[in-house]
């Protein structure tokens, strides 16, 4: 995204990729964009697909206690989400980068950011058995949690923020019409379950698991049959369930790094931060970064002016907390934790029903799921 988007104000960029573009588009992702993402993908100029083939939603349902209850967003917000996978907000970027000729390099190894803290720093790494080295004017470091660029800032210049929960989420990918047209988050004395969707005849739902647990563990009927229990009785009774064609096991944590900025090296995304993914945040936060840092260079390259690269951090860090606070907290509301006692289970409860009876609370949670302003 954000090459394509600094391609289009003529700014060139040389994206580096430790896989092979067949795995990147082989990976099942969340699937709801905020509306920030949705714009941005008119300023990058690849919505077509995703106006044709995206749904939009203007409300969420959660399910408790035997019961399900709306939150709608277009009562107390003037936004509202587009359902369209990640996977496929790729394809398009992807298709697009295509056609403007833009110098991506997949299947590369060894990644070393060079001199990030001087005026001149370089990027060296090995792709077909041979050594590469770009110089550069900046480096992104959009290379996700496990990547080189946030190891890259010295340990004395950082400070890393970290909650890892005690629990993980199975998920299932399935040819069948998803349950409900909206999506349902569902807390349960069993366990969390999410009932998402990509299209009418494909749905995703994921229950939540223990960290140690594997998808082998999981038949297709007991994934259902443990699905079923957790969902309110009325969405059970009409869940049509088929063969997953896709079950893994993702572990939830929350991650900050400070400053998301070092010299001439800027971290974007999930290199700077990871979320739990109750509420669909992971990319969506990656996308505001992407426009601080699109905005900052662009006003470096056309008026010589280095605000905006100088307030990236703090302006991205800024919505970055306000993002985790969002997904921490809907994570605890919805989640059975081991150990919890009955008045732990209680306040869940009471949250639940102060969610359902208060407007406000509601406004809340909706000013939040369709995305806080960029
Ligand atoms: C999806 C994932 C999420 O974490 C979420 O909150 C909503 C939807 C998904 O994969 O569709």
């Amino acid at each position: 995204m954000l090459g394509q988007l600094l391609h289009l104000a003529g700014i060139d960029a040389v994206i580096i990729e430790r896989k092979s573009r067949d795995y990147v588009l082989g990976r099942i992702r969340a699937g709801v964009l905020e509306r920030g993402l949705v714009d941005l993908m008119g300023q990058a100029g690849v919505d077509a697909r995703m106006k044709a083939e995206g749904f939009v939603h203007d409300g969420t349902l959660i399910g408790y206690d035997g019961d399900m209850f709306r939150i709608d967003f277009a009562r107390h917000t003037d936004a509202t989400v587009m359902v369209y996978g990640q996977t496929e907000v790729t394809r398009d970027l992807y298709a697009a980068r295509g056609a403007t000729g833009g110098d991506t390099r997949f299947e590369v190894d060894n990644v070393i950011i060079c001199d990030a803290n001087t005026d001149a720093p370089y990027v060296t790494f090995d792709q077909g058995g041979k050594s590469h080295r770009i110089d550069c004017d900046f480096v992104a470091g959009c290379d996700g949690f496990h990547g080189v660029s946030r190891k890259t800032i010295p340990d004395a210049v950082r400070t890393d923020y970290e909650k890892v929960y005690p629990f993980g989420w199975l998920g299932v990918l399935s040819e069948t019409p998803p349950v409900n047209d909206e999506l349902i988050y569902a807390n349960s004395d069993r366990g969390f379950a999410l009932c998402s969707m990509r299209n009418a005849q494909l749905s995703r739902y994921y229950i939540q698991c223990d960290t140690a647990d594997s998808p082998e563990n999981w038949s297709d009927d007991a994934f259902w049959d443990e699905l079923r229990r957790r969902i309110p009785a009325e969405a059970a009774e009409t869940l049509i369930t088929g063969p997953s064609i896709e079950k893994s096991i993702a572990p939830l944590r929350s991650f900050v790094t400070e400053p998301m900025r070092w010299g001439r090296l800027f971290l974007c995304g999930d290199a700077a931060h990871i979320v739990p993914p109750t509420g669909a945040k992971g990319l969506n936060t990656a996308a505001s970064d992407v426009h601080y840092l699109n905005q900052g260079l662009r006003q470096y390259y056309a008026e010589g002016d280095n605000n905006g690269i100088d307030t990236y951090s703090q302006k991205a860090l800024a919505r970055v907390w306000k993002t985790q606070r969002f997904s921490w907290w809907f994570s605890n509301l919805m989640h059975h934790y081991p150990g919890q006692t009955d008045f732990d289970k209680k306040m869940q409860l009471a949250e639940l029903a102060f969610l359902r009876d208060s407007p406000e609370a509601q406004a809340a949670m909706a000013l939040n799921y369709v995305g806080l302003p960029y």
